[in-house]
């Protein structure tokens, strides 16, 4: 029992307060990580709206994945936080405890942004998880990257993971009413139900595809006129 301690009480109460510094000292690393990330999309985008007079993005969104959260996914992945590992199982298998998401009005612009982000030099990619190119069974498409970003803090740098996700406004009207329905319980006829969700996602991406064409043809003309 340490010093400090008289009782097993006040030993036990000493140690919850350390482990709960401990936990918020981990959460500051994730926000910082988010500021990070978020200031370079900014960056980026104002960057963008110079060059071609037009923002690549329509908003993005941050989120720092709550203390319930956290537990909930350790427990649905059979792992449990124990005194002091915490921040080493977080580390290895959460990938999303920071977050950040960029809702872009043009499939292209996704993938250029995205393209922009990972030739930063103190960006490193971890995985890509393109679910544009192949969709989830349930029609969900965006793109997802993994980072890990070195955050500067009072000790040295250190590395965080960071996951961002990317979407047209299309895929993420989906996604959010997607979101809202399958919270909802006692949903009668459930296959039913997945496949309209399946279909209506179809219709969106054909949308986004005419979407991105319009725009190619658009920019196309707007060519031919400057050179007129
Ligand atoms: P999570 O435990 O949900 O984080 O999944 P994962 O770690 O296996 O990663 P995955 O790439 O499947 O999903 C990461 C995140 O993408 C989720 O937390 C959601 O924000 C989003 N997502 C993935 N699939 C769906 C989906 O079917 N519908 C909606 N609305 N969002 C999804
Ligand atoms: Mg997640």
């Amino acid at each position: 029992m340490e010093k400090y301690a008289e009782t097993l009480e006040e030993y036990q109460y000493i140690k919850a307060l350390e482990s709960g510094r401990r936990f918020l000292e981990i959460m500051n690393k994730y926000r910082c990580a988010i500021m990070e990330v978020e200031t370079k999309l900014n960056v980026l985008n104002s960057e963008f709206s110079l060059q071609y007079d037009r923002n690549p993005f329509e908003s993005i969104k941050t989120r720092l994945k709550s203390p319930k959260s956290i537990i909930e996914k350790l427990h649905r992945k059979g792992l449990s936080a124990t005194d002091g590992k915490v921040e080493e199982i977080m580390e290895e298998h959460l990938y999303d405890v920071a977050g950040v998401r960029v809702v872009c009005a043009f499939q292209e612009d996704i993938y250029r942004l995205a393209d922009l982000l990972l030739r930063q030099d103190d960006i490193h990619l971890i995985r890509t998880k393109d679910y544009i190119k192949n969709p989830k069974p349930n029609g969900y498409r965006s793109l997802h990257l993994i980072l890990e970003v070195p955050v500067f803090l009072e000790r040295g740098k250190t590395p965080v993971k960071i996951e961002v996700q990317f979407r047209t406004i299309a895929m993420d009207f989906w996604a959010s009413v997607d979101h809202k329905l399958r919270y909802k319980k006692d949903v009668e006829d459930e296959a039913q139900i997945v496949e309209k969700l399946r279909q209506c996602a179809e219709t969106i991406s054909t949308l986004d595809d005419e979407m991105q064409r319009i725009r190619n043809m658009i920019e196309a003309g707007g060519e031919k006129h400057a050179e007129d």
